[in-house]
């Protein structure tokens, strides 16, 4: 079925790229939209607009229902309830939410523990963290030179003193999979909270929040054939019951009084004291859609067909002289993403010579500077990252365009 039945579903896969056909291998950055998306979006816009939670009239009724029974099927999606879903902007916005809620908690704990293969957005609101409450340190899980999490002292990072370990599910380099749920396991036994960054696996893997045990859990619509400006931040309810809004304004109260002693508010039940002001509600539907579409392939023929296509990029990337590859070369542990250099050119320039034929890549340091520092590819890397829509022969045309270009 994949990628043939689907592929005239992303109409942009028609394009031509200065006078090639579109090789898209940019889907870690982020993914392109199915017709049923954007039909989607444009039929609430065009025909049931209006703000949710307002108006008592039929179509806020109408955009409220929409939005709510979209809600609740996302959570359904990560095996998540509706209670516990926030909607931010994304993965980012919605590790930066967690950031703020550690700088009001008092637990008398000061650590966090990140890994060596985390995105910029799972290093930086950390040391936003301690500039802004002058404590917080930081530990960090080592990698391998295969580019594997060292679990060998997992024990040791995560101490007594640690309050939050926080890891990615899937590296946006090298596509390696974490075993998330033994990590958060280690960070219960030390009674510390666990955050798991999917940004890069729920688009590809099938995702049950309950079962991995994590007490946040991120992800983008962006990446998972939805639209731009949505994320999404599970947090489990009795967690959520105890945290302070880190927002404030209209929606997410029950009342606000003001007297000459000045203003007090209370808020909304759960989880509406998490979204001030007016969401992305077409967003929020567009999310929903995009479920749909990939719920209706299933994630684990996804998974199937992007296992194929790595596996053959990575074994025909292997063959060529002068290219080294980031990460793990065991298909079993890793996701469609293939970061690699090459010894002719730097990243930038690879990308722009693949470009001119027609090729979407990513190159650089995608946001992870101190992995490549560790793997010791200072110049950064060129990405290829793919998603449901890609097929094999784009592959070997990949291939046929890098060996003409080296
Ligand atoms: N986080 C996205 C990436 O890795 C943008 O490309």
């Amino acid at each position: 079925m994949l990628p043939e039945a689907i592929r005239k579903d992303f109409p942009i896969l028609e394009r031509r790229i200065n006078g090639n056909r579109l090789i898209f291998f940019d889907s870690a950055a982020s993914s392109l939209k199915p017709i049923q998306v954007i039909e989607k979006m444009s039929d609430f816009y065009l025909y049931h607009y209006s703000n949710i939670h307002r108006g008592i009239y039929e179509l806020s009724e109408e955009a409220t229902d929409l939005y709510e029974k979209s809600r609740e099927r996302i959570a359904n999606f990560i095996n998540g309830s509706s209670r516990e879903i926030i909607f931010v902007r994304n993965t980012t916005e919605a590790i930066n939410f967690v950031s703020f809620y550690l700088q009001g908690k008092e637990s008398g704990r000061k650590n966090i523990v990140i890994s060596g293969m985390e995105h910029h957005s799972n290093i930086v609101p950390w040391i936003l963290l301690r500039k802004r409450t002058g404590k917080y340190t930081m530990r960090i899980i080592p990698v391998t030179d295969e580019g594997l999490l060292d679990l060998s002292s997992l024990d040791k990072v995560i101490g007594d003193d640690t309050v939050l370990v926080s890891v990615t599910h899937v590296s946006n380099v090298l596509g390696t999979i974490n075993p998330v749920k033994y990590i958060c396991k280690v960070a219960h036994e030390h009674n510390a909270l666990c955050m798991v960054d999917g940004a890069q696996s729920t688009p590809h893997l099938p995702i049950d929040v309950k079962d991995i045990g994590a007490d946040f859990f991120a992800f983008s619509s962006h990446k998972m054939l939805g639209p731009t400006g949505l994320g999404v931040l599970y947090v489990k309810e009795k967690i959520l019951e105890e945290m302070e809004p880190v927002y404030g304004g209209g929606g997410m109260i029950s009342e606000v009084h003001c007297s000459n002693d000045g203003c007090v508010a209370e808020w909304a039940e759960l989880p509406d004291r998490f979204e001030a002001g007016t969401p992305h509600i077409a967003g929020v539907i567009g999310l929903a859609a995009a479920i749909e579409y990939l719920e209706r392939i299933g994630l684990g023929n996804i998974e199937i067909h992007e296992r194929k296509l790595t596996e053959k990029m990575l074994e025909k990337l292997q063959e060529l002289e002068g290219v080294r590859i980031a990460g793990p070369l065991d298909i079993e542990k890793k996701s469609g993403i293939v970061s690699f250099e090459v010894n002719k050119y730097t990243p930038h320039e690879l990308s722009s010579l693949l470009s001119m034929n027609g090729v979407a890549v990513r190159s650089g340091f995608h946001c992870a500077q101190p992995l490549h520092e560790r793997l010791k590819f200072t110049r950064g890397t060129t990405r290829a990252s793919f998603y449901l829509y890609n097929t094999l022969e784009e592959i070997d045309d990949f291939i046929g365009i890098l060996k003409k270009i080296l």
